[in-house]
């Protein structure tokens, strides 16, 4: 495993974090609980040292309680019993549901209120007495972030939260609310089918700020598991929050696919193995979030660290990248 230093927190995490959207199962593949947990014990076996999480995923799983809200921090907290202070957990407030009204009512906000009553959920059901880094998962566009900062203040001044990030706010907010209190990490979406964060993530790690990349996977479609149009339930991920699995976009993927093959082929490595290494190089990105609820996968992905492209690789990859 390679470790990188997050931002300017003096605390170095694997190149690759553990992400667990698809652990709560909901808009995924409805997850088995068991085989999560031996995913991410492998990745921790792996010398992966750092976990995100966020209490929304998982909602909506059918035959849990509270609509499976908090269901991947569950699932997280009973694997890190006893490993706890090997780990940066990372988990994420804000988003969440009116319980009078039910699972419809879904709603983003960042006021004080929110943000004290959602760390104080997480950390119960992570089964902790403190989180290492709390994100505001999306901007309310309504709090100010004077009133954000402030809450976020407070818990770390409880011990509560070590540092706070945003992930999702524009670079202009990133820099004001770093302004009034320092913005820890930023977590955005980055691999080689999205670049659009680019600039963000180099102006972040340019103030100090430590940089969280997501979708490094492309939602599945990197690992070379997809070479004709899937069909997603339109409440997948897959289909409603990526959109790499629509045409014209898939077909210029797959030609991007068949680059990756040779790369993968000469190596005797896997397709994934070439995604994770394309962004781990990236010297803005501290550490590349992976999503994985199964062993074998985490057991792929984490040998992505026991060869190294060269430089005519990475070269031949770009070229096919700028052809998207
Ligand atoms: N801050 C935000 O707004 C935000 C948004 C999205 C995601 N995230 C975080 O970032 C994490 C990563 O993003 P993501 O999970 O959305 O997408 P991703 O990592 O790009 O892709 C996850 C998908 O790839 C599959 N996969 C992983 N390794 C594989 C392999 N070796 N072979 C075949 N398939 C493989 C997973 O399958 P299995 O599950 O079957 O292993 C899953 O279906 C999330 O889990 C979450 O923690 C944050």
């Amino acid at each position: 495993m390679q470790y990188k230093e997050l931002g300017n927190t003096g605390k170095k995490i694997s190149a690759v974090t553990l992400g667990s959207w698809g652990i709560g199962g909901a808009g995924w593949d409805n997850a088995d609980k068991k085989e999560s947990q031996a995913a991410i014990d492998k990745m921790l076996e792996y010398g992966v040292n750092a976990i995100d999480t966020a209490p929304i995923y998982g909602f909506v799983r059918p035959g849990e309680e509270d609509f499976g809200y908090g269901y991947a921090e569950k699932v997280i907290g009973e694997v890190i019993r006893g490993k706890r202070e090997d780990i940066f957990l990372v988990t994420k407030c804000g988003l969440n549901y009116d319980r009078a009204q039910g699972p419809r009512s879904m709603y983003k906000s960042m006021t004080r209120e929110e943000i004290i009553a959602g760390c104080e959920g997480s950390l119960k059901r992570l089964g902790t007495d403190y989180i290492d880094l709390l994100f505001v998962h999306w901007p309310d566009m309504k709090t100010s972030l004077e009133e954000m900062t402030d809450a976020m203040k407070t818990l770390i001044q409880q011990g509560k939260i070590l540092h706070y990030g945003l992930s999702n706010f524009t670079l202009e907010d990133t820099c004001r609310a770093d302004d009034l209190l320092h913005v820890a990490a930023v977590q955005l979406p980055y691999s080689m089918v999205d670049k659009g964060s680019e600039e963000m993530l180099l102006a972040a790690k340019k103030r100090g700020i430590g940089t969280m990349t997501y979708g490094s996977l492309g939602s599945g479609i990197l690992t070379g598991a997809y070479r004709t149009i899937p069909t997603f339930d339109k409440m997948d991920a897959r289909a409603s929050f990526y959109h790499f699995f629509e045409e014209p976009m898939f077909s210029r993927i797959q030609k991007l696919l068949g680059v990756m093959d040779e790369v993968a082929a000469a190596h005797q490595a896997t397709v994934s193995q070439v995604a994770i290494q394309w962004s781990v190089r990236k010297e803005f990105v501290d550490t590349a979030i992976l999503g994985v609820s199964k062993e074998k996968h985490a057991r792929q992905n984490c040998d992505a660290f026991t060869w190294e492209m060269d430089e005519e690789e990475l070269r031949k990859l770009d070229a096919a990248i700028q052809c998207l």
